[in-house]
């Protein structure tokens, strides 16, 4: 059966693809650290596995959901918000519980893009974005992010292109995969650009409490609400990736505009996860300093064997993964992941 036009260019995602070898070499007896995915390995708090064993004993919980999420689940979100970002939230109406970020990426792209439309998406960046973007029939325009401009937008740049079809621009800070976080001029600067140019910023802020201890929102500018949207996640910060539990926050315009699409689309969470996302929500400062310092440890591990593969990176990085250069002999990372071990024995034997 020939598939839609719309997947021409859209290839299999490459952790998909990476997974499967790495099956491959676990089955042949290999025992394979997985490196590569910012899938945490570690679970959630004890509270939360509780709430959702306690609440789906219940009868009453089992039914369809509402669109709009659960009032405890939304109340819970807006409080986070509050707590962490000082960011103000109506949980009525400017806050939608999402299936995780990378759904609201897709829904996002599917509720504002026409055929044509121009996304600024960060090269580097989160794939998503761009697949989303095409997805949905818009066009991808790069926007580079290098290391001496501290992986920020250049909008010296940027505001020379042509931005008239431009509609949405996705940032991403702490960014993946740089690991670079945001300042407070950066986000000034952000939404400045978004009004100037009319540009729906979507701030994607899943790693804003990994190995970061000043998490910061996008929407904590003044008057942010009139051009940003922001994403976020239960993904990292909670060790809840499996559970699928993430939300957009914004104005209630955006919000009603993103859940015209997606309520066509699902028919709202499992009750009983809702109302353990909203335990997790709720825990304090000790989970997150539990959760850092086993990264920062495993972090440290990195260091020493990026340092053992002659790459070179810096230790101000937050979120997941851990950002380097490659030597300078191998043409691309793909090249140094796929034989780490040969070239330690390629360097072993030139020592
Ligand atoms: C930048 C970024 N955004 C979004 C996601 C997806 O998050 P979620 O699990 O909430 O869908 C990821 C996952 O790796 C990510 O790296």
């Amino acid at each position: 059966m020939k598939v839609a036009k719309r997947l021409e260019g859209i290839g299999e995602y490459y952790f998909s693809q990476k997974l499967r070898e790495i099956d491959e070499l676990n089955k042949q007896g290999k025992q394979i650290i997985n490196l590569g995915i910012g899938s945490p390995d570690l679970p959630p708090h004890p509270e939360v596995i509780k709430t959702l064993q306690e609440e789906s004993e219940k009868k009453n919980v089992h039914a369809y959901q509402s669109y709009k999420g659960s009032p405890v689940l939304r109340q819970a979100m807006s409080e986070w918000y509050k707590t962490w970002y000082g960011v103000k939230l109506d949980p009525g109406s400017e806050v939608l519980p999402l299936i995780g970020s990378k759904e609201g990426i897709m829904h996002i792209c599917m509720t504002y893009l026409d055929k044509g439309d121009e996304v600024l998406v960060p090269n580097p960046g989160y794939p998503t974005y761009r697949s989303a973007v095409q997805l949905s029939g818009g066009k991808c325009i790069d926007y580079d992010l290098k290391e001496k401009k501290n992986y920020e937008p250049d909008f010296d740049k940027l505001k020379k292109k042509k931005l008239k079809k431009v509609k949405l621009m996705f940032v991403n800070y702490p960014q993946m995969p740089t690991g670079q976080l945001p300042s407070k001029e950066l986000f000034g600067k952000l939404v400045v650009f978004g009004k100037e140019h009319n540009i729906l910023i979507v701030h994607d802020n899943p790693y804003s409490f990994i190995l970061n201890d000043n998490p910061m929102s996008l929407l904590s500018v003044e008057g942010a609400k009139e051009c940003v949207i922001e994403l976020n996640s239960l993904s990292k910060s909670h060790n809840m990736a499996g559970w699928r539990v993430g939300m957009l926050c914004g104005a209630k315009e955006r919000v009603d505009e993103v859940l015209r699409f997606k309520s066509n689309m699902d028919s709202g969470m499992f009750l009983p996860v809702q109302l353990a996302a909203a335990k997790a929500l709720s825990l304090g400062k000790e989970w997150q300093d539990e959760v850092n310092a086993v990264y920062r440890e495993r972090r440290e591990k990195v260091f020493e064997l990026l340092t053992l593969l002659n790459c070179s990176f810096s230790k101000q990085q937050a979120g997941l993964f851990v950002w380097a250069r490659i030597p300078g002999k191998f043409k691309s990372g793909y090249e140094l992941s796929d034989d780490p071990a040969a070239f330690l024995e390629r360097r072993g034997k030139n020592m």
